[in-house]
């Protein structure tokens, strides 16, 4: 007897998109439905025959159907116009269109609709082009091979063009269509639509067939990418193409003929290998008779007699095991709608998450996180065989993850970012790579009793001060990074700053002798004298907390840490100003801006006033000051003395009308008016006024 080593393709059987239509039948006849497919459900007649059995109808179209029967659309999804019809009749419709040929359909709609005409690389006859085709508005054109492609290209140069794939499509034939086309080419994009189970399942077929002596593939004879499994599979050894176990043992003769063959070739000791594959249409089950057969024949024995084979064992000795607690990886199959991700994990079951499984930020929609086709990292929470549902968590793997990646941090004493998710009693709660972390009030980096909703949604950046491994919590501060950040700048000022260094920072603070900048994680001070030639009060009265100034550094004392700034620039000095611009002898405009018993003090420029004495208002004797001037009113006065010394100015009406001499109680004082104020205690003392 021949030895021999039988390898089944790890990808061989159902599809995601098939198990998932085949499922959708069986559920709706579980629910007393009456149900019709629009075509076979899956090309495989003991699927369909089952179905068939347990009340299923097939139709060619939707104009058969009864009143009230459901309708159920193949996963190779169906043309425009059969949307629009079933919109206009009552009769209820389960879409099992698969993901990936319902995203054809938009690709082309989409891109017919941008004024391309679709090019499908496919078989025209194939229910799923004819679908593919009723989406894209008559301008598209089906092609077979590189050489119809080139060919329809030549043609329609000039023209914006898309080019798709029936899912199905062989990847090598693609490979030729595709590579010599330009990449980049805005007039012709090219969307691989080619499905990752039928790729996966070709290369694995592929590799599988090249280590194998001879090869069976399993599946129907009108089954496209069954098809297509043989032509890979053949090139690279001795292949048949069988629907079932029955029609294996047809070949039974043929397929010893060839072992010894193959034994003649090789010598009696080769150990023969024969691998097995089948098309997305056939069920576990065949998959099962065919190897047990296959065995069978190799041996030389007949098959015993009437031996059963449960469909249920051999489902789950098809399919990988998943259970509760299991990391594995999953691909994203569809979106539905805000709340679900539907996974293909390999195995018998469908695989779902949960929004709240998929983030735990719930201001998310799952079509913001994941799109279809992306490989997730996951955690199985809950199995249920009865419904062929696994639940699973993508929260949960980020969570661990994100906790290991927290615990290196801590150690690393690495800054981590984060997003505030809630304010709760006591702080706040931050999203760190899926794990939450808290962060006490006295943490967050606001004042005492701020509040702390400013934050919300806000990233913000912190390091952890404290971790429960156990509880898997994780405690940080904002306030930390702040301060280091600040000692950081800190140092670098001292290191580099230097008197007549100029900043321009934001005013932080004020008091009632100076205002508080900071210049870059350090504040300095500016004396209210220095805020402003005119006379102020106090700080607030020309700042106010927010603004910005442009400073120089006066004088900086790195012990006491004290930096004096300077903001008030001797070019902008009034009283020099009013010396460049004016001298004795000028007649001026000036307002009076007070009244005193001996005179009135009259502005001539902004921060300079000089003095009217009351002998010098009117050639006539003044009794009282107000008879003659108020306040606001303006004046036509004479310079008649400038003091530079102590920067007082003697102003005259009466000189101006003409009466220059003087009178016999004239007083010539005169003031410049707008001295700064003396410098507060701790505060360094203002410059002088004419500095
Ligand atoms: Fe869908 Fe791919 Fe199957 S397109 S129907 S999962 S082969």
């Amino acid at each position: 007897m021949a030895r021999y080593e039988i390898t089944t393709a790890k990808s061989a059987g159902f599809c995601f998109g098939v198990d998932r239509a085949v499922k959708l039948v069986y559920q709706a006849l579980s629910e007393g439905r009456r149900v019709a497919t629009l075509g076979p459900i899956v090309h495989n007649d003991a699927v369909v025959g089952d179905l068939q059995a347990r009340g299923a109808r097939i139709i060619s179209d939707v104009s058969e159907l009864t009143p009230g029967e459901t309708l159920i659309i193949r996963a190779h999804g169906v043309p425009k116009a059969v949307y629009d019809r079933l919109k206009e009749m009552q009769n209820p419709v389960i879409d099992a269109t698969c993901p990936f040929v319902a995203r054809i359909h938009r690709i082309a709609a989409e891109q017919t609709a941008a004024g391309r005409d679709v090019l499908i690389a496919g078989d025209p006859k194939h229910p799923e082009v004819q679908g593919i085709v009723g989406h894209c508005n008559e301008n598209c054109t089906v092609f077979r091979d590189a050489k119809e492609l080139k060919c329809l290209i030549d043609r329609k140069c000039g023209k914006g063009l898309a080019i798709v794939a029936q899912t199905t499509y062989n990847k090598l034939l693609w490979g030729d269509c595709i590579d010599p086309l330009p990449k980049n080419d805005p007039d012709l994009l090219i969307f691989d639509t080619i499905c990752n189970a039928t790729a996966a399942r070709q290369s694995d077929a592929d590799a599988l067939s090249r280590q194998s002596d001879l090869m069976i593939v399993a599946g129907g004879k009108h089954s496209s990418n069954t098809v297509k499994l043989y032509d890979v599979c053949s090139r690279n050894c001795r292949t048949w193409h069988i629907e079932d176990a029955a029609e294996l043992r047809q070949h039974a003769d043929e397929i010893l003929g060839a072992v010894k063959a193959v034994l003649e070739e090789k010598g009696s000791g080769h150990v023969l290998r024969i691998g097995i594959t089948a098309g997305a249409s056939t069920p576990a089950y065949i998959i099962k008779e065919v190897q047990t057969n296959m065995s069978e024949i190799i041996d030389t024995t007949a098959a015993p007699e009437n031996e059963e084979i449960n469909f249920a064992d051999a489902l789950d000795q098809s399919f990988r095991k998943i259970r509760k607690g299991e990391r594995l990886k999953g691909v994203v199959v569809s979106i539905s709608g805000n709340n679900e991700v539907m996974v293909d994990v390999g195995a018998k079951q469908t695989g779902y998450i949960t929004l709240s499984e998929l983030t735990s930020d719930t201001s998310k929609k799952p079509s913001d996180l994941v799109k279809v086709g992306d490989e997730l990292e996951l955690v199985v929470i809950q199995v249920n065989d009865a419904e062929g549902m696994v639940q699973l968590s993508k929260r949960r793997v980020d969570e661990m993850i994100g906790f290991e990646n927290i615990l290196k941090a801590q150690e690393a004493g690495e800054v981590l970012e984060g997003t505030v998710l809630s304010v709760v009693k006591g702080g706040l709660v931050a999203d760190c790579d899926g794990v939450h972390v808290f962060i006490p009030a006295s943490q967050s980096g606001l004042g005492r009793g701020a509040d702390l909703n400013v934050l919300l949604k806000q990233k913000v950046r912190f390091v952890i001060i404290d971790v429960n491994e156990q509880r898997r919590r994780a405690v940080g501060s904002i306030r930390q990074v702040q301060k280091a950040e600040r000692d950081a700048a800190q140092a670098k000022f001292w290191e580099t700053a230097k008197v007549g260094d100029v900043f321009t920072g934001e005013v932080k603070s004020l008091t009632s002798y100076g205002a508080f900048v900071d210049l870059g994680g350090i504040d300095g001070m500016v004396h209210v004298s220095e805020l402003s030639w005119s006379r102020i009060h106090q700080p607030s009265d020309v700042v106010a907390v927010g603004d910005t100034l442009e400073v120089y550094i006066k004088a900086l004392n790195p012990e006491t840490g004290r930096i004096s700034l300077g903001h008030r620039r001797p070019e902008d000095n009034p009283w020099v100003k009013f010396t460049n611009e004016y001298q004795v002898g000028d007649v001026v405009e000036a307002t009076v801006v007070s009244v005193t018993a001996f005179g009135a003090f009259a502005r001539i420029i902004t921060g300079v006033d000089g003095l009217i004495h009351i002998s010098e208002l009117s050639t006539e004797r003044v009794a009282n000051v107000k008879d003659v001037v108020n306040v606001g009113d303006v004046v036509t006065v004479k310079i008649t003395g400038i003091d530079t010394e102590k920067k007082r100015i003697s102003l005259s009406m009466r000189a101006v009308a003409g009466d220059d001499e003087a009178p016999a109680e004239e007083a010539d004082e005169v003031v410049y008016s707008d001295e700064a104020p003396a410098a507060e205690a701790e505060a360094p003392a203002a410059d002088d006024a004419e500095a």
